[in-house]
């Protein structure tokens, strides 16, 4: 490789040091207008077979963040009469906790003749993992939740997913107001085999 082509050292720097910041742990400003685009494209930009783009964006902020906790909590209310109305509360702040939350849209083709599904939605994994480090070159943080909305379709649907689709994950994106603490991390030699 040439001197020209290799990464800046705080590049592996970064990467060697990434963490997440905890969503009840980010405060506005949260990216906006063309940063905020800059950032969406380049959580586009991954390995992607057959260039399907098989993910989309929704956007919760503000008054939309606000209205999809409402709805969350009445689709909770709805299947637990009984519950507390802290617990309510916890549903209705789910989209506010960070000012800005991107759910990340997994809309695979399930019939692609080429493409299995697996690849396509490991794409959408992909887009989860690079907002996060979009959301870091320019200044934020963020953290890649998926709670039981990911896994509930009534509840996909009222958060603008549509029949057929899923969310990958809801990437909370804000300024951190607390500096990150490393965590535990796995013993990658013991990871690692040689095939033979
Ligand atoms: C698909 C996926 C879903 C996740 N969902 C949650 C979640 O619902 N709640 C949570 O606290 N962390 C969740 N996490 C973990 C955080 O995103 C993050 O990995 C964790 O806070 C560790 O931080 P790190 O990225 O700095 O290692 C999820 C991670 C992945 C990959």
């Amino acid at each position: 490789m040439s001197s020209s082509a290799r990464p800046p050292v705080d590049f592996v720097a970064y990467l060697k040091t990434r963490r997440s910041i905890p969503a009840i742990q980010l405060a506005a400003p949260a990216p906006e207008g063309g940063t905020l685009l800059d950032m969406l494209t380049i959580a586009a930009r991954v390995p992607d077979h057959g260039k399907l783009h098989p993910w989309r964006f929704i956007l919760y902020r503000g008054a939309g963040a606000a209205a999809a906790g409402e709805r969350l909590a009445a689709l909770y209310a709805g299947r637990h009469p009984e519950a507390k109305a802290g617990h309510l509360d916890v549903e209705r702040g789910r989209f506010t906790r960070a000012p800005l939350v991107v759910g990340v849209v997994s809309c695979v083709n399930p019939v692609h003749p080429k493409i299995p599904v697996w690849e396509q939605e490991l794409s959408a994994g992909a887009v989860c993992l690079n907002l996060l480090h979009a959301a870091s070159a320019f200044g934020f943080a963020g953290q890649w939740v998926s709670e039981w909305m990911c896994y509930d379709d009534e509840a996909a649907r009222l958060l603008g997913a549509a029949a057929g689709e899923r969310f990958a994950g809801f990437v909370h994106i804000g300024t951190p107001t607390q500096p990150p603490v490393e965590r535990d991390r796995p013993d990658v030699p013991a990871l690692i085999t040689e095939y033979a």
